[in-house]
């Protein structure tokens, strides 16, 4: 995407061919950082502090990850080593799990003086095929908003509601959930995004809201709990989230509060989309409330606040009484029956073994 007037992903490879850099997350919107990534630690970190986050973006960051692992100690024990460090970063985005799998069930049968130029080449070709699974699950995603847009008789505006952020931001370029969104308003159609603040970490606020800014998308941003009034009084045309693991039947573990927006959308007739890679779906699991790890990140990010001052300053303030507890579950999971349609790059598919099966026969037996 283009970010002050320059095309722009998240993740790329440094001039040097070695070193690999990112968008640091925790400073936008009001600081735009290019860190450099130089070891395996720097993924590893770049992951677990969320400088890079988004379910596609954490495997395309893991595979470098592994590149850079591979510059540092290519034996069998470096190998293994770099594998459990980066998997223990982030324990719900099941991409991790996908790109580490990729690198490893590649670079293992190579002698240990190939493997550091594999790992970078085989980096560059899963940030490559998220940008082409994000642009096409885009096209068909915009398919149903022009759909829904035209049935309502082409109003000044359509709305989208959407949670956390989903957008380029969370994939090497394009987004999930806001691929569709961009593809729309680049064809004409006056599409509106309602924005989830999405507390604690305010992905809503501070990422979505920068990026459809820069794209020119018009925007509004909401607090958590307004989606459902919104809905009540017809405000919200269709929902699109994005997910951090799929089940092979359909269920959708998102950002926590994805599950009570689909309950919403569901008591008011409000369609619920899903935007997702192939990369998104678990095919091992067809339980989401029972079988997806859920993130629990420290109780800080739900006391505390950060923010811009009025004199400009970045602060953090605390907004509990000293000594209350807080509980900060970074993840829910919708299930499938919630789920109106899951949007891939191979087409738009039911949420059910059935729909997933038929999108990819080659992954489910
Ligand atoms: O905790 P985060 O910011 O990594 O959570 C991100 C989300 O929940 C996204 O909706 C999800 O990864 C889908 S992204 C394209």
């Amino acid at each position: 995407m283009i970010v002050n007037g320059k095309p722009t992903r998240t993740i790329w490879l440094g001039d040097d061919g070695y070193t690999v850099e990112i968008i640091d997350q925790t400073r936008l919107p009001h600081e735009f950082i290019v860190v450099r990534m130089e070891t395996l630690d720097d993924a590893a970190r770049a992951i677990s502090h969320m400088l890079v986050r988004g379910a596609p973006l954490i495997g395309a960051t893991a595979a470098y990850g592994m590149a850079l692992a591979m510059g540092q100690d290519a034996s069998d024990e470096g190998l293994e080593n770099a594998y459990k460090v980066l998997y223990a970063t982030r324990p719900t985005a099941v991409n991790l799990r996908w790109a580490l799998d990729d690198l490893k069930a590649l670079l293992a049968p190579l002698s240990a003086d190939a493997r550091q130029a594999a790992a970078y080449a085989r980096a560059a070709d899963i940030a490559d095929e998220d940008v082409e699974m994000c642009s096409s699950l885009g096209e068909h995603g915009a398919a149903i908003i022009r759909d829904i847009w035209e049935n309502k008789g082409k109003p000044d505006r359509i709305n989208v509601l959407t949670h956390c952020n989903a957008g380029w931001l969370a994939t090497v370029d394009w987004g999930t959930a806001l691929a569709p969104v961009y593809k729309a308003h680049d064809a004409g159609i006056p599409v509106h995004v309602w924005v989830d603040e999405t507390r604690p970490r305010n992905q809503g606020a501070s990422l979505t809201c920068w990026e459809l800014g820069q794209h020119g998308v018009p925007h509004t941003l909401i607090v958590d709990n307004v989606g459902g009034h919104l809905m009540q009084h017809g405000q919200v045309d269709l929902c699109i989230t994005g997910t951090d693991r799929t089940t092979a039947a359909g269920d959708v573990c998102n950002k926590i509060g994805t599950y009570l927006k689909a309950l919403a959308a569901m008591d008011n007739g409000v369609p619920f989309y899903v935007g997702l890679p192939g990369p998104t779906i678990d095919w091992t699991i067809t339980d989401g409330v029972r079988d997806v790890p859920i993130e629990e990140r420290d109780p800080g990010e739900v006391t505390r606040l950060t923010g811009l001052t009025d004199d400009g300053k970045i602060e953090t303030i605390t907004i509990t009484p000293a000594g209350s507890p807080a509980a900060n579950y970074a993840f829910d999971v919708t299930p499938a029956r919630l789920v109106t349609g899951l949007i891939t790059e191979r087409g738009v598919a039911t949420a059910s073994i059935e729909g997933l099966k038929a999108l990819y026969p080659e992954r489910v037996g």
